[in-house]
């Protein structure tokens, strides 16, 4: 719940932080920075818990690591925790909205989110999900970065694979402007939409 109430406070808190400081901060200045979508996954013994994240991206090429940014409110949080290993699928372009909602807005720890989902279990145990995957990665974690909020992964990855999908990866711009996808306030790119509002209009003034 306090990392709930610091995400929604953050736009606000920025502003005047940096206003004091007599600095420019137009969030909307981030919105240009591009990202894809991806679920991650992670297994405490039998069970599987996953999400929908738009953060994944390569840090190194040797070794081939990966950053990924993950709220601490999540349950996929706890699991990449306790088991230290992530599974990535890259999604294409036909995936499904109602999917994504069932990982990006709802928590396994209300709902079974594997019981109708099509996945395979990759080398590390976590679930590889089938379903409008383009790409597959194993990862094991091999450094964690405290952000408040949310604690930045930095994993190894052990496997990678392209899946036989020949459709375009999904972008964040295409999940908001084809797919008319919403954000979400756990992603690390959330910007409050009340906020957002008051911001352009004090612009314009
Ligand atoms: C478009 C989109 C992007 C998201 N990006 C992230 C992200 O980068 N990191 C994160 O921790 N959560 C992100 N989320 C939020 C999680 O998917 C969401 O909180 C999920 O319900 C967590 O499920 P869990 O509790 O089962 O882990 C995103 C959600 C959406 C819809």
């Amino acid at each position: 719940m306090f990392a709930l109430k610091q995400c929604l406070c953050y736009n606000l808190n920025i502003q005047i932080q940096y206003r004091k400081r007599g600095k420019k901060m137009d969030i909307t200045a981030l919105f240009q920075l591009s990202y894809g979508i991806y679920y991650i996954t992670s297994h405490v013994g039998e069970k599987q818990a996953g999400c929908v994240v738009n953060t994944v991206f390569q840090l190194t090429a040797n070794p081939v690591t990966v950053g990924v940014s993950v709220a601490k409110e999540n349950q996929t949080y706890e699991f990449i925790k306790q088991t230290g290993t992530i599974g990535v699928t890259i999604l294409g372009e036909s995936a499904d909205s109602k999917m994504l909602g069932k990982f990006g807005y709802r928590s396994g720890r209300d709902i079974d989110k594997f019981s109708d989902t099509n996945y395979h279990v990759g080398v590390n145990g976590d679930a590889l999900i089938d379903e409008s995957a383009v790409a597959q990665l194993d990862c094991t974690v091999v450094q964690e970065l405290d952000m408040g909020t949310h604690v930045l992964f930095v994993a190894r990855v052990d496997e990678a694979e392209n899946c036989e999908n020949s459709e375009s990866p999904m972008t964040y711009r295409y999940y908001r402007e084809v797919k008319k996808g919403q954000s979400s306030k756990f992603a690390p790119t959330y910007v409050n939409p009340v906020e957002l509002a008051r911001m352009e209009k004090e612009k314009q003034k």
